[in-house]
């Protein structure tokens, strides 16, 4: 686990420094550290240094061992705070193998020096578990982060870099669980891990296994599970602080491999779908970093998961299922089994908010839509909504936080193409717009008068490409950033009301 303190003078035999384009010339940003920057400027230039976002250089220095240049980009307009945290973040994941190092990016507030401390500790991980005998020879990540902050006394910077190491800590976790093989990590596993988990932070875990969710009717998770060997479940976590102001419930797709059922998906690429437990993972860190950020909000984090296998037990394309509270499903396309298993749990999930005084909103996590990668690519995820002013408060959380996503209609006119001759509705309708048409199959299972979001986050869940910022190859723990935030947000807002 990374440890951040901060310091007013450089500590560690390293030390990253800003680098950037001002005026069209390369131009040094060492923030309170003090280098002669004159002469490297020109030095570097003529190394080829451009100073462009994701580039990491490092040299020897004189005061200390190494001093690492990482690439802010264009410097002629104002550095927005997700700027540093990537250049943060590159310059950490460039250091796996040193122990500690010095940040001094530049910043002009406590909420900068966050965004540099946070983008820092998410660099500061790599996943080497499964090195067999290739472990002993992995560079460990940096342990140690140190700011360089005119802030440093101040309560505010402590707090910040005390929530940016949650924040990376519970990222981890996120990370872990969908790097993990499904060998290793089954419906029944991952409820075993959370639940020694829970212990460290005060909240509770209710698991339901395959005997309990048939006894309940939980026929969308059951249906999914049904053709594998390793059973589904309904995990569920809760935090209840002494006192709140809101309560919500998260809702995560934990579909721990793919296979697309007897749809089965094509070999290439299906490798990835270990990763369909991303939304599932998502909600249990966030639940996990706001208990141990005692944020005063209530809040129960769902997972239904389940394996989706090809075998003489699968459902077949014309099945009909029960969802919970009787809905009835004709499953037309197994491999479009994100939306049962969130079905199920959607519907759970508001009744026992209705049992506790009613939820203030309900949030949906799902790897959900190859469309949503056709439509906003791998590094934006997509939010839709019952809920105008909800949505708003998730963006600007989702912007605060240094998230990518964008609104997403649900329009009615697709809604029909889920009709179905024989059951209330189809799992699957109109190919084009599919992304919209996932949205509007959940949206049949949401309360109107309660504030719903769904986060279709398939594309930037998982990074099959190269590794940038503070983003690894693998799980990157994208939505517990901006679910965490937003839990802020709402209490900051009720505060004020
Ligand atoms: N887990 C997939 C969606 C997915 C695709 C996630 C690519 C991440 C990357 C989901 O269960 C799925 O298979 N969806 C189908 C739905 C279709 C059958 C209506 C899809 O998108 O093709
Ligand atoms: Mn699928
Ligand atoms: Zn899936």
């Amino acid at each position: 686990m990374v440890k951040i303190k901060l310091t007013t003078k450089v500590d560690s035999d390293v030390l990253v420094v800003g680098i950037g384009l001002k005026n069209k010339r390369l131009h040094i940003e060492p923030g309170s550290a003090q280098i002669d920057t004159n002469s490297l400027e020109s030095t570097l230039t003529s190394m080829g240094v451009t100073g462009a976002a994701d580039e990491v250089f490092k040299l020897p220095g004189k005061s200390t061992k190494l001093i690492v240049f990482t690439g802010l980009g264009n410097l002629d307009e104002p550095l927005s705070s997700e700027t540093l945290r990537r250049a943060a973040g590159a310059a950490a994941r460039n250091l796996a193998g040193n122990k500690a190092a010095t940040f001094a990016l530049p910043h002009k507030s406590v909420f900068e020096l966050a965004a540099i401390a946070e983008g820092a500790a998410l660099g500061a991980y790599t996943f080497t578990e499964f090195m067999g005998s290739k472990k002993s020879e992995q560079k460990a990540p940096l342990s140690q982060i140190t700011v360089l902050s005119k802030f440093s006394d101040t309560n505010q910077a402590k707090d910040a870099i005390k929530r940016a190491e949650v924040i990376a800590e519970q990222t981890a976790l996120v990370r872990d669980l969908i790097n993990t093989p499904p060998s290793h990590l089954t419906p029944d596993s991952f409820c075993l891990r959370i639940k020694k988990e829970a212990t460290k932070y005060g909240v509770k875990v209710e698991i339901l296994n395959e005997l309990a969710l048939k006894k309940g009717g939980y026929g969308g998770i059951i249906g999914v599970g049904q053709g594998s060997a390793n059973p589904p479940r309904l995990l569920r976590v809760s935090y209840t602080p002494s006192k709140f102001s809101k309560r919500f419930a998260f809702v995560g797709k934990g579909i721990t491999f793919d296979t697309g059922g007897l749809a089965l998906k094509p070999a290439q690429g299906m490798e990835a779908m270990k990763s369909d437990m991303s939304g599932a993972a998502a909600v249990i860190g966030a639940i996990f970093a706001i208990a141990q950020l005692k944020i005063p909000v209530a809040i129960d984090s769902w997972a239904p998961l389940a394996e989706n296998m090809v075998s003489d037990t699968a459902t077949r394309p014309s099945d009909v299922i029960s969802i919970y509270g009787g809905k009835t499903v004709e499953v037309l396309n197994p491999d479009a089994e994100g939306r049962l298993v969130l079905a199920d749990a959607l519907i759970r999930a508001a009744e026992v908010g209705k049992k506790s005084g009613g939820l203030d909103g309900i949030v949906d996590v799902a790897t959900l839509t190859g469309a949503q990668v056709v439509a906003l690519g791998t590094r934006t995820s997509a939010v839709m909504t019952n809920n105008e002013a909800f949505s708003d408060q998730f963006l600007s959380a989702a912007n605060i936080a240094g998230e990518s996503f964008w609104p997403m209609p649900l329009p009615v006119e697709l809604r029909a193409s889920l009709d179905s001759p024989i059951a209330d509705l189809a799992n699957i309708g109109d190919r084009s717009g599919g992304m919209l048409v996932a949205g509007l199959f959940l949206k049949e299972f949401i309360d109107p008068q309660t504030p719903w979001l769904h986060l279709d986050i398939a594309g930037p869940a998982f990074n099959d490409k190269d590794a940038h910022g503070y983003t690894p190859v693998g799980g990157t723990g994208v939505a517990l950033r901006s679910l965490v935030t937003l839990a802020e947000l709402a209490v900051s807002q009720a505060s004020k009301q």
